[in-house]
Formats: structure tokens, sequence, C-alpha cells
């Protein structure tokens, strides 16, 4: 599949969204990278001003300063809202979030943000339930093994994330366990739950609650499903 639909979302949740003199939280992944090149051309034509950025990785802050968008880290701002990809998104707009390996601060910025999370997809993105492929729970290095031995309890398959035969490091510094479940994830905010009470399981991709508005585009056009009508 080319961009196309990634970018379709991106533009209109940024035309929608975005309103000069914001502070918007830049999430991280190929569809929130269109959304952060959409502001920054707004921004130098004029269609937008005094945004800040606040971005969820070290590839979207690059990103963000190609496309020269003034940035604050969290001890200088709150974003109002923030813009960020997605891996799954279920009918009631919980979503799975980590396949590109920056959830833990992606999540950080989206639970900070006053007005909460716009999601942007392209329709592949969309089932009736989470769980479809595999959640990423980011863990720290140390006692790994142990850490993936207590997420295998709770009835995964846990693999440890790799880059070849060395493991992925997020921007934290930490480990990368994806966790796939046979029969997907009836109940996202329990297992969040459980999954929180492994000490070194430092956070997982499932965002529940956090979703304001999902911005999905699909060969017959661009969608915008709000939280309140869902
Ligand atoms: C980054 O850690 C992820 O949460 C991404 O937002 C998510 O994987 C969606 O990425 P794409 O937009 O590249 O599909």
């Amino acid at each position: 599949m080319d961009d196309t639909l990634k970018r379709d979302a991106a533009h209109a949740a940024v035309d929608r969204f975005v309103e000069s003199g914001m502070t918007v939280g830049l999430g991280t992944g190929t569809t929130a990278s269109w959304a952060v090149r959409r502001i920054g051309e707004k921004l130098t034509a004029g269609e937008l001003w005094d945004i800040v950025g606040v971005p969820t990785s070290e590839q979207t802050a690059a990103l963000a300063r190609e496309a020269a968008i003034p940035r604050a880290t969290l001890a200088e701002a709150r974003p109002y809202i923030t813009i960020d990809g997605a891996d799954e998104i279920s009918s009631t707009l919980d979503v799975v979030k980590g396949l590109g390996g920056a959830l833990l601060r992606e999540k950080i910025v989206a639970h900070s943000s006053e007005n909460g999370l716009v999601i942007i997809a392209d329709d592949s993105k969309l089932f009736d339930s989470l769980g479809e492929g595999p959640l990423p729970v980011e863990a720290e290095p140390f006692g790994w093994q142990a850490t993936m031995g207590s997420l295998k309890k709770l009835g995964c398959e846990p693999s440890l994330r790799r880059v070849k035969t060395q493991p992925f490091v997020t921007d934290g510094g930490h480990y990368t366990i994806d966790c796939l479940f046979d029969g997907g994830i009836p109940e996202p905010k329990a297992l969040e739950a459980e999954i929180k009470e492994i000490p070194g399981a430092l956070e997982c991709g499932l965002f529940v609650g956090l979703t304001k508005a999902a911005v999905v585009a699909g060969e017959n056009g661009v969608e915008v499903i709000e939280a309140e009508t869902r």
C-alpha cells in the first residue's frame, strides 16, 4: 500500500484539530510523520502560527526540526492535543501502539494532553477488538528474561524485539517485548492493569480511554470518528 491514505488522514487531522497558538504532541511513525510535515508546511505558508510541538521520539524531534516547528519538552509545556498513529484501533477507539518503538514516550505525551489523543490511520488499522497483532511492552533491560516470563503467564507468546541479532533499544534505553495473544485482547483495561503489576514492564502499547477522535482514511474518503459519538 502506498502512503496516500496515511497522508490523507494526517492532513485531515491537522486541518481539523490544530489551531494557531496550540501546543501539539507530535507522534511517531510513518503516519504521524505526515502530520508533522503538514504542520510545518502550514507554518511556512502562514496558515498557522504560534505552534509548539512536543515530540514523542528523537526521530520525530529531528523531523520537527527539519519542518521548522518550534519544540518544547514536557518540562516547558503541556500539549492541548497529541496527533499520533496506531497499529490497531478498536470500535471503542482504544488502540494498540508501539510497533514503531516509541510507545512509552508516546503514552506519556498523550496522557499529558489536555484534550486527549487524535489517532490518524488508514482503514487497515480498524478492528472490532484489539489483539490481532502483537502487543508491544517496553521493558527494563535488567532482568528482561524474568519480565518476559511474567508476561508469558498472562497467556501470550512473548518475544524480545531485535534488530538483526541485537535487542532493539528505545530512545529511553529500554527493550521491547512483543506479546502475541492468541484469541485477541477482549479486556484491554484489565490487561493493561495486569501488565503494570510486573515490575520490569515499564509500559504497554494499550492506550485505553485516551482517544478523543480517530481520523481514518479509506478508498472512499476520510472519516472522523469522535469519541463522544462512537
Ligand atoms: C510508534 O511507536 C507507534 O506507536 C506508531 O505510532 C504506530 O506503530 C503506527 O505507525 P505507522 O504510522 O508507521 O503505521
